[in-house]
């Protein structure tokens, strides 16, 4: 790396050069300040030490961000062994000098410093950005972790759907109708918000229940309705959830381990899109879920849009 260069941690003024940086930098992923403050800054795993920038004298150039868990995560197993690299940009201008290797190196040292022995790009709850490297977009930050000794663990994709010729399939139907009278499935109700949160406890921990926490928060300050948050339970017993948000994001979504295989995912998702397209949406999106989920996806209209790889290094040393 060039001599002029220097990397330091964050500071308080840097906040307008490194989103404008970010915005250069992530030609798919246009972010705010307030996603920055919001994501960033307010984490409360956030750390000064995580967060460097490279600079050529007064010139922001380069920015990288490092996470490691200062709080535990609801009801997760723990995982203060593990690291996450969720943003890194270095301006066009300045890329192949070892800029990105020396932001790199240097988050590496501190994870291992804080006993850390493996980093991933970028799986981190609850403030990812996006689930790996958007293997199009940004295929030379690719080469680059690979280069430093990153391997892929696998590819998750995300999709879209347009929901104005939305329609419920005849095998839906007729799976809802065997479930009849059986297993329930209906819109967020008041009696069924510690059912909700206890199951997730067992099925789903760690940050599905903040996201399931923050949606019925939502629904009780009139920011969301009742059915942003849909249930399936039998006589109360929670078996299956899914919600979505007013921008026409879809998820978190899941069904009981032992209950899979019923119909109870498919009618849940078509209930919720119904919903959603009631409310006026035309589209519905998520960020993150495997090819064998998307089967599912796909037969509500929804397509591939981006492609990820989620990377993993294990740090010896
Ligand atoms: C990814 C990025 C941060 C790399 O920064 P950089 O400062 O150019 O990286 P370095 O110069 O330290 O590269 C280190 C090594 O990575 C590899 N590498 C970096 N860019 C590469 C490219 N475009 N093609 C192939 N290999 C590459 C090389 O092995 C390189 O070593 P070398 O130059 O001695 O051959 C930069 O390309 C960038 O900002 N891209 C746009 C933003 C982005 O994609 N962010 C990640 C989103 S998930």
């Amino acid at each position: 790396m060039s001599h002029s260069i220097i990397i330091r941690g964050y500071e308080n003024g840097d906040i307008h050069a490194v989103v404008d940086l970010l915005n250069r930098a992530l030609t798919k992923d246009p972010v705010t300040s307030e996603t920055f403050q919001r994501k960033v800054l307010l984490d409360p795993n956030f750390d000064r030490r995580g967060a460097l920038a490279a600079l050529d004298g007064e010139k922001l150039v380069g920015f990288a961000l490092g996470l490691v868990r200062k709080y535990k995560l609801e009801d997760a197993p723990p995982d203060f062994d593990r690291s996450w690299i969720t943003l890194i940009a270095v301006d066009a201008d300045y890329r192949r000098r070892g800029i990105g290797r020396a932001l790199v190196s240097r988050l590496e040292d501190w994870f291992r410093s804080n006993n850390c022995t493996m980093t991933f790009v970028s799986s981190y709850a609850p403030n990812y950005f996006i689930p790996g490297v958007d293997v199009e977009a940004y295929a030379d930050a690719l080469a680059f972790f690979k280069s430093m000794g990153y391997s892929e663990v696998y590819r998750p994709l995300s999709m879209d759907a347009n929901l104005v010729h939305l329609t419920t399939p005849d095998w839906v139907r007729e799976k809802e109708a065997a479930l009849e009278g059986k297993v329930t499935i209906e819109p967020f109700r008041p009696e069924l918000i510690l059912p909700l949160l206890e199951w997730m406890k067992v099925e789903f921990a760690g940050d599905w229940q903040r996201f399931a926490r923050e949606a019925m928060t939502k629904i009780t300050t009139g920011e969301f309705r009742p059915d942003n948050v849909w249930i399936a339970h039998e006589n109360g017993r929670v078996i299956g959830y899914c919600q979505h948000d007013n921008s026409g994001r879809f998820g978190p979504f899941g069904v009981s381990a032992s209950e899979r295989g019923r119909g109870i995912g498919a009618a849940l998702l078509f209930k919720c899109l119904h919903a959603m397209r009631a409310k006026g949406l035309h589209s519905a999106w998520f960020l993150w879920t495997d090819d064998k989920v998307a089967r599912l996806y796909s037969q509500a209209g929804f397509t591939e849009s981006r492609r990820f790889a989620l990377l993993r290094k294990d740090l010896v040393g």
